[in-house]
């Protein structure tokens, strides 16, 4: 048996792309170019997603809390993704990846919320890798319409505050058709979730690597990959070796 057939695969990957601006600065550059290069890094990271078979990988591009940067840095960001989907859209489609897009889009302008949904209507068919990327997007913020659904539910009489349970609640989040997260990364070595996924995150094995984004690339993912399937995942029941000890 190859060790790839040996190692657990996570079914889905989350990142938080973290690290853009010190990279830049590291060289004397304006941050800018750390975001341009981290473009770079979301190519090679996608692809090796592909080649090693995960099914969802999850992209953090954008945060509701965001909008407190200069908002020259905001334009430029906004910018880079309205690049990214245009350049790279049609050789998306060509590998059969599907894309999706998280958050609250009912802020973004019209430019931007059209795009997104070319991006996905034109792969909405596609099989192989699914691509979310998380755009203007916070938990709490998610998690807040969530309720807000269920809330307009309830005062129309279609539903019964006593019977709102966990699965109405997944169901009703922007991810409500994607699985957990098996596995989150952040990079940059900052050690919090900075309001992603915080839902989803519940069983999620967490790994913080020292590497900036525009370092990332796929010796850097396989290696998580590797530390990954080296984790003793339990969701609160016992370990295969504790019940195979009968301990
Ligand atoms: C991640 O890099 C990109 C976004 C948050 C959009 P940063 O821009 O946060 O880079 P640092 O953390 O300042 O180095
Ligand atoms: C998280 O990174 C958001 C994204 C990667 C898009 P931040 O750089 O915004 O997070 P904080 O502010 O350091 O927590
Ligand atoms: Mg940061």
């Amino acid at each position: 048996m190859s060790t790839a057939e040996k190692r657990a695969v996570p079914e889905h990957v989350a990142i938080i792309m973290d690290g853009n601006g010190r990279w830049a600065s590291a060289r004397g550059l304006p941050r800018t170019f750390g975001h341009r290069k981290g473009v770079e890094a979301v190519r090679e990271t996608v692809r090796a997603a592909a080649e090693a078979g995960i099914r969802y990988l999850t992209l953090f591009a954008f945060s509701s809390e965001n909008w407190r940067r200069p908002e020259a840095e905001i334009n430029d960001l906004f910018g880079l993704l309205k690049t990214f989907i245009r350049r790279d859209l049609a050789e998306l489609h060509r590998e059969n990846v599907r894309i999706r897009i998280i958050g609250d889009r009912t802020s973004l302008r019209e430019d931007i919320r059209s795009l997104l949904l070319e991006a996905e209507e034109t792969t909405r068919g596609n099989s192989s890798l699914t691509v979310v990327i998380a755009f203007n997007y916070g938990s709490r913020d998610e998690i807040a319409r969530a309720a807000a659904s269920l809330a307009a539910d309830v005062a129309a009489g279609r539903l019964k505050a006593s019977d709102i349970n966990a699965q109405m609640i997944d169901e009703r989040l922007d991810t409500a058709d994607i699985p957990d997260p098996d596995l989150i990364i952040r990079t940059s070595g900052e050690e919090r979730l900075s309001n992603f996924l915080l839902w989803q995150a519940a069983y999620a094995e967490l790994m913080f690597v020292p590497d900036l984004w525009p370092d990332f690339n796929r010796e850097v993912f396989f290696a998580a990959l590797e530390r990954f399937s080296a984790r003793d995942r339990r969701f609160g029941g016992l370990s295969a070796k504790a019940v195979a000890l009968g301990s």
